[in-house]
């Protein structure tokens, strides 16, 4: 298994550019089956979970060229309605292949999708928002089995902002007769950045961005090229690396209007920021100051930033405390940063950090953010840290050794 070796102690000092967001690429390959015609994506990303998303759409038939930062989808010949078994276990985003495969035709199998252990992860939203749009879905053996020949425009009410149910509704309305009202939609950048390409190949689809979205039905699709959204969480990630070694950071990509809540929390902490359109500076403080933070759905504190910001919290002067709303088991990195010498109580949805000194340790990563925590950790901490599962951390994170040695750490893959 791939491990960091981390030896701390390096202030972080430099400028670096962010690709394209992985939860942004994600359902935008999965809509690709939708398109009447040849798709292009731009700044494609080479992260595990991207690449396994091209592999679901060829065993669906479509035919994929990667190559040159760029992924070529030919959906022409497609013919698959059934998902991969062990493609999508390893993928919870597999499940956005349903809404897609719906649209396209009107029938969908599938299994209970994999992915990172962070919690129960169910999909009765995605299931009862197709419901809503007329497809009969049937549960039996561990598979879903849908018939969308009754597929059609209709209003879901989500009982919470949930960013894969809102994107596969999308997805699985762009082509139904009829109007499609998503309310209590979740608000994250993404969701905008695939009505953009959704409208690009010709959809009709407005709100996103606003808790109501809305889905005019169009009957057939074109091609298009597409170049997504940058990664707001890996922008985030490394202006803690920043912050976390008392350095000077400048990220190209990071854009103010989809980091506003991890910025306020970096400000509090003491950090300097300077925020242009597509880029912000950061300037660590002498001593980082303890934050209060809470997990919601965008514009809220992201919790895909819960566990870098923990890390940081570990170094700071005082208590922190952070409680995770969105998952109910979001803190393994927790006991991993206790390894390292870091003071935290844990309790179900809450955890007091006590900032102190960390010191370098042997940990393992649990799932990717909290893998990338552990990384954030090992460059504040004295001595050398070792964090195993580096392919956890890949699945979001293009070369982060490279990313971070770009700045000046001291990171290796062994
Ligand atoms: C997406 C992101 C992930 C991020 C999360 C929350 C992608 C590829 N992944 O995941 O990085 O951490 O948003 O911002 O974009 N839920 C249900 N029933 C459902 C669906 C969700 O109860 O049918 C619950 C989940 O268990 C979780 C919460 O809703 O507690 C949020 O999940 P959701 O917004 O759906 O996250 P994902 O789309 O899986």
């Amino acid at each position: 298994m791939d491990v960091f070796r981390i030896t701390g102690g390096y202030p972080l000092r430099g400028r670096i550019g962010v690709g394209a967001a992985k939860n942004a690429v994600l359902p935008i390959l999965a809509a690709a089956l939708l398109a009447g015609g040849p798709v292009d994506i731009q700044g494609f990303p080479a992260l595990s979970d991207a690449r396994h998303m091209v592999d679901i759409l060829e065993t669906l038939g479509c035919r994929c060229r990667v190559g040159d930062g760029q992924v070529h989808i030919d959906p022409e010949g497609a013919w698959g309605w059934e998902m991969p078994q062990e493609l999508s276990k390893k993928l919870r985003s597999s499940i956005f292949m349903m809404g897609p495969m719906l649209g396209r035709f009107r029938k969908a199998v599938a299994t209970y999708p994999g992915g990172c252990e962070i919690g129960l992860r169910p999909i009765d939203l995605h299931l009862r928002g197709l419901a809503a749009l007329g497809v009969k879905v049937r549960e039996a053996h561990g598979m879903i089995y849908c018939d969308g020949s009754g597929l059609r425009g209709g209003e879901v009410h989500l009982d919470f902002p949930s960013v894969g149910a809102t994107e596969n509704l999308m997805m699985a309305a762009v082509t139904a007769p009829g109007n499609t009202v998503i309310h209590n939609a979740a608000r994250e950048p993404e969701i905008g950045d695939l009505q953009r390409f959704l409208n690009a190949l010709g959809g009709r689809v407005s709100g996103a961005g606003t808790g109501r979205v809305l889905v005019r039905g169009v009957s057939s699709l074109g091609g298009a090229s597409f170049r997504p959204m940058p990664d707001r969480i890996v922008a985030g990630t490394l202006l803690i690396a920043g912050a976390i070694t008392g350095g000077q950071v400048a990220v190209e990509g990071a854009r103010p209007a989809d980091l506003g809540a991890v910025l306020d929390k970096l400000r509090q902490a003491g950090c300097g920021l300077e925020e242009e359109e597509d880029r912000v500076t950061l300037t660590a403080p002498a001593r980082l100051r303890p934050v209060e933070v809470s997990t919601q759905p965008f514009p809220g504190f992201p919790t895909d930033m819960q566990a870098q910001i923990m890390a940081m919290c570990c170094v700071a002067q005082g208590a922190s405390l952070i409680v995770e709303n969105v998952f109910e088991n979001r803190f393994a990195h927790a006991a991993q940063l206790r390894c390292m010498g870091a003071d935290i109580w844990a309790s179900g949805r809450m955890c007091l950090v006590r900032g102190g000194k960390l010191t370098g340790a042997k940990v393992a990563a649990r799932d990717l953010r909290g893998g990338a925590a552990l990384v954030l950790a090992g460059l504040a901490a004295e001595g050398v840290t070792e964090v195993e599962g580096a392919g956890l951390i890949d699945r979001g994170y293009e070369g982060l050794e490279r990313m971070l040695g770009g700045l000046g750490a001291r990171v290796e893959r062994i």
